[in-house]
């Protein structure tokens, strides 16, 4: 994979802009990267903020058409694992951690988040927008996010963007050539290795139902695998489950 790196002062949303690139026929590996976004989206119809010039914003343009459309997830699996492989270079390995499907946590704070928008052509995906937000060096954040951290936060030191963009850049790069490999085993062992609060019992909602649970596994289509304590396993969409903090 070999990257274009396309470098903008401001933007509405880099994913919106690779967006445009890739139906102009930019290439696989083009990355869209911005100081600042207006309208940076993430997901569930949420915003995402990130302070001007702090922290890294950017999208990446790919062309997974060997992947079929019920395999996708892979694509949020790899980006994943590549945000925590770069990140566990700062800090700890065992504090980062792969919130289900795809925010990055530092021990119970989230540092990243992943916006994957695929498109498809019958039933392989076509051209995939892999957007990645990760808070860098911001060290003050609106009292409005929930549980917000930062690099700068967690181990005091300011780091060079175009530095960081370039590292993480070879991570995805590597975890990429694991998923054209086929080396699906490996990178699932891994992404479930990575899961925030895996085999431990914490509370969940569902629509109104609150139950204790466990995350046991993560299907290969993404569902959430929960075990109850009598041994009911019960499989979640995103947008159907929440924890209960
Ligand atoms: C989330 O945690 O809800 C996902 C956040 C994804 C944010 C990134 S920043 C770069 C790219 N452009 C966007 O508008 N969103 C993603």
């Amino acid at each position: 994979m070999v990257f274009k790196v396309i470098r903008y002062k401001k933007v509405t949303s880099t994913n919106d802009v690779c967006q445009n690139l890739a139906s102009e026929g930019a290439a696989h590996g083009t990355v869209v990267v911005s100081e600042y976004q207006e309208f940076g989206r993430g997901q569930r119809g949420n915003t995402w903020e990130s302070e001007k010039s702090k922290n890294l914003t950017f999208s990446i343009l790919t062309r997974p058409t060997f992947l079929s459309v019920v395999e996708q997830f892979y694509l949020s699996k790899i980006t994943a694992l590549s945000v925590t492989d770069w990140i566990s270079a700062y800090i700890e390995k065992n504090r980062v951690k792969i919130k289900w499907p795809n925010d990055i946590y530092v021990d119970d704070k989230k540092i990243a988040g992943i916006l994957i928008e695929n498109s498809f052509s019958t039933q392989y995906i076509n051209t995939s927008i892999i957007g990645i937000g990760i808070n860098i060096n911001q060290d003050e954040f609106s009292d409005e996010l929930p549980n917000p951290t930062s690099l700068k936060v967690e181990n005091g030191n300011e780091i060079d963007l175009e530095l960081c963009l370039a590292e993480i850049l070879e991570c995805f790069k590597g975890r990429f050539a694991m998923l054209e490999q086929g080396q699906n085993y490996d990178i699932d062992k891994d992404y479930l290795n990575r899961i925030y609060r895996k085999d431990k019992y914490f509370t969940y909602l569902s629509g109104t139902t609150k139950f204790e649970a466990k995350i046991v596994d993560v299907e290969p289509t993404g569902e959430l695998v929960l075990q109850t304590k009598s041994g009911e396993v019960k499989r979640f969409a995103f947008k159907e489950i929440g924890f209960v903090i």
